[in-house]
């Protein structure tokens, strides 16, 4: 099933990413440079998430691709910024040069504004949907002010700044990751949630899900950073402790950090199971019982590159 809607997600990048009308010479490079990041690569996490949780709602893929899209499409453009000289001047991303480096930093800038508005027009391809407009919202606050690029400003000003008191340490490490990183998590469960037409409470329910998977995730990736190496990660290893980045392994050091792990995957799956418990309809379809599967599947992998699992 999962490789069955890689693929979808796939075809539908291609086809937001093929010029509908003729393009200059001139300027096809740019239409390569947004090829070049958005198309065969990174693990496609937020979009599965988006359409497991639809589809574990009993939503179809068709009213749940177009959103499973713009979430890939605004991660991708904050990676392209995120590893801009500017902020955490990174060389490689998905195993290939980042963007900056393979064209330059002002196409690299455009990139990043031309795919957080692609990801909107994605989004607005949503058919028939009552809840375009709350999505839109929800969507909208997440990636700027009440998420990702806030979150984004917290982890640099953190990283920059002089070391706090330790529980303020930690609450601003709960804040740059809620923002950063959990933000977007939670709108992609919400939305498959949603777009299913759940009612609020289990879109809620969902949510918390999203939000501490996000923060999990955010944890993993920290941990990783610090313990696999670059040709595993396809990005430069060991950049957090350079950059004097706030992260769970300078906050909890690495022991702690993996237990702060353990603890959230723990969570994670007793949420997973409350949902299918409560949320759920009466009979459970083949098709929602898989995306169940799916998703617990996702939640117990998240750490299958971590080399140290137990303390
Ligand atoms: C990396 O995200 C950025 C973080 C929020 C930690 P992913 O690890 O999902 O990156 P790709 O999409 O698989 O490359
Ligand atoms: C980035 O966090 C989160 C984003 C919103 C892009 P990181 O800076 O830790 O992500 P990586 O490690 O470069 O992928
Ligand atoms: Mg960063
Ligand atoms: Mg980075
Ligand atoms: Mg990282």
């Amino acid at each position: 099933v999962t490789s069955h809607l890689l693929s979808a997600i796939e075809a539908e990048l291609t086809r937001l990413l093929t010029p509908q009308d003729r393009v200059p010479v001139a300027v096809l490079p740019f239409w390569e440079a947004l090829r070049y990041v958005v198309l065969g690569g990174g693990k496609r996490l937020r979009p599965l998430l988006v359409l497991h949780v639809g589809m574990a709602c009993g939503a179809s893929i068709q009213q749940v691709l177009p959103v499973a899209c713009a979430t890939e499409l605004l991660h991708a453009y904050s990676l392209i910024h995120d590893d801009l000289p500017c902020m955490d001047d990174d060389h490689l991303r998905r195993g290939k040069p980042t963007l900056h480096i393979a064209t330059n930093e002002a196409t690299a800038v455009l990139a990043g504004d031309a795919l957080q508005a692609l990801a909107f027009t994605s989004l607005l391809r949503t058919p028939n949907a009552p809840q375009l407009l709350t999505l839109a919202q929800e969507f909208a606050d997440m990636a700027g002010l009440n998420g990702l690029v806030n979150g984004q400003y917290a982890d640099m000003v953190a990283s920059a700044g002089p070391v706090d008191s330790a529980s303020n340490l930690e609450a601003q490490l709960g804040y740059i990751h809620a923002n950063k990183t959990g933000a977007l998590f939670r709108f992609c469960t919400r939305a498959g949630a949603r777009l299913a037409g759940l009612p609020q409470t289990a879109i809620d329910q969902w949510g918390v899900f999203g939000q501490t998977l996000g923060l999990a995730f955010q944890v993993v990736d920290d941990l990783l950073d610090a313990q696999a190496s670059t040709g595993l990660l396809g990005k430069t290893a060991g950049k957090d402790a350079d950059q004097d980045k706030l992260t769970v392994v300078r906050v909890y050091g690495l022991a702690g950090a993996l237990a702060y792990w353990q603890q959230l995957q723990h969570t994670l799956l007793n949420q997973l199971e409350a949902l299918f418990t409560t949320a759920q309809t009466p009979e459970d379809t083949p098709l929602i019982v898989e995306a169940g599967l799916a998703l617990k599947t996702l939640v117990i992998g998240l750490d299958r590159h971590l080399t140290i699992k137990t303390i």
